[in-house]
């Protein structure tokens, strides 16, 4: 047998591209190669990036510049650039680092393994066409490893919305949903490997749509079928836009006892002229109203959010009409960003918000955040909760799980309770986890 090929894949960006860069991962595996986690013994350095915020292509060629000594010391190996840059950028990699040996948009992936071997003729390769076809059906799985106890799968690609300042329906092209029977072969297959929890993901998971037997299917519709899976214990979706939250899938984190507490619904802004501006097509108002709709259905629910700072026109008072917003959901997990210019986008080309001043706000901003979510996780403290325990901890005979509520919660525990759901009481909150006790 020959000796197999060591694949280094560094990944950025948000989960989808976790999930493709476990996808190329796979593909890979049938041309011959096995995963390694440096690019010190490398035959292939693939690199998943993301373009959502600024410096993110510049980031990309000073890493490519990294491996340069790597080339010339192993003249056969491989570069690849995947992502959300190599859409943006396409050829121009190449042109920038001719090392890079290919380039591949998210749209293309099925294509990775000839493409690694005409790149080992010597041919670069660039492909960042949106095909018609959907890759995952000629993505190879590889061989049924086990996996861990918690997994994605990517239900839905794309987003139709345009938001003014995003660059995700350029660099991922239209909405498009997986089939429920793919989707469902694919979860049967995961829970075959050992996996117990499975989160759903989409740009806008929840504008998935499909149809089964002549019906219209939403995503709430695939919840409740995948909690049919008996040995699936766990299920979570991301991302939501609040447009897309329907009837149905607020009444299913009432209803389905599978579909976890806590939900991620990006807001973006509490200003009504800046969701305006946004593009984001609904208020302050009527986002607070879905936030108590959901709330009624599930009352302890988690709620997480997106927020951006400083877009162009953001005064002093939508700015703190942000903050108000905030003071009202109490969100349990927020992640918040200075707005950043990307080409292309109509919001680019506006007059900005200082740089200082978007600073300022931002820090005002994740300081209540912080408070927030500090809070949440206090209010944990005493309480019993079930915790899925994942991977060894940081300390000696520790593990550490997930809460329902997506709280990372470390434990003394045996590690042969890996994928179990065990009954923790909740000792005391850290900075970013909380520590428990089994009962
Ligand atoms: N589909 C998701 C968001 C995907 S991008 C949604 O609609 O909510 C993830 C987050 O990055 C966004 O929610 C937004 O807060 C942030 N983001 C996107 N573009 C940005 C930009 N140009 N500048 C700053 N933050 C941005
Ligand atoms: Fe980007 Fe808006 Fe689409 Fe989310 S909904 S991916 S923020 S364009
Ligand atoms: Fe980044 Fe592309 Fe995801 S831009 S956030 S990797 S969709």
């Amino acid at each position: 047998m020959t000796q197999p090929k060591k694949l280094f894949v560094k990944t950025y960006g948000c989960q989808m591209n976790v999930y493709d860069s476990e996808r190329m991962t796979d593909a890979l595996g049938v041309s011959g190669y096995v995963a390694t986690d440096t690019p010190d013994d490398a035959d292939m350095i693939l690199l998943n990036t993301c373009h959502i915020r600024e410096k993110a292509a510049e980031k990309i060629y000073s890493e490519l510049g990294r491996y340069k000594p790597f080339k010339a010391a192993k003249p056969d190996l491989k570069i690849g650039v995947a992502g959300c840059v190599a859409q943006a950028e396409g050829a121009e990699i190449i042109r920038r680092q001719p090392m890079v040996d290919l380039v591949v948009g998210p749209q293309a992936y099925h294509r990775l393994p000839e493409m690694e071997q005409a790149a080992g003729k010597g041919s670069k390769q660039v492909d960042t066409d949106f095909p018609e076809e959907d890759k995952f059906d000629h993505l190879p799985r590889g061989p049924k490893a086990r996996r861990g106890p918690s997994a994605f799968l990517t239900v839905q690609e794309g987003c139709d919305k345009f938001c003014a300042f995003c660059v995700v329906p350029y660099t991922r092209g239209a909405e498009v949903s997986r089939t429920v029977d793919q989707i469902m072969a694919e979860a049967r297959d995961l829970v075959e490997r050992g996996v117990v929890e499975i989160n759903l993901l989409g740009q806008n998971v929840n504008a998935w749509h499909g149809e089964k037997d002549g019906a219209e299917w939403g995503l709430a519709q695939l919840i409740r079928e995948l909690a049919s899976i008996d040995a699936l214990k766990r299920i979570r979706f991301t991302t939501s836009h609040p447009n897309d939250m329907d009837d149905d899938l607020i009444a299913a984190h009432g209803d389905v006892e599978k579909l976890m507490p806590y939900l991620h619904l990006p807001v973006q802004s509490g200003s009504d002229k800046i969701l305006k501006a946004m593009n984001r097509k609904h208020t302050a108002a009527q986002y607070l109203k879905l936030i108590e709709r959901i709330r009624a259905a599930r009352p302890d629910i988690a709620l997480s959010g997106d927020f951006i700072v400083g877009f162009p026109g953001e005064t002093e008072a939508d700015f703190e009409a942000t903050m108000a917003l905030c003071e009202q959901v109490r969100y349990g997990q927020a992640f918040s960003f200075k707005y950043s210019p990307r080409p292309g986008t109509p919001a680019a080309d506006r007059a900005h918000v200082e740089e200082a001043e978007k600073s300022a706000r931002l820090a005002r901003l994740q300081e209540l955040l912080a408070r927030h979510q500090r809070e949440f996780q206090e209010s944990m403290v005493g309480k019993v909760l079930p915790v899925l325990l994942e991977k060894p901890g940081r300390l000696e005979g520790q593990m550490v799980g997930k809460s329902e509520f997506l709280h990372a919660v470390h434990m003394q525990a045996d590690p042969a309770l890996k994928g179990q759901i065990v009954q923790a009481r909740i000792l005391y909150s850290e900075r970013n986890s909380l520590a428990g006790e089994i009962v």
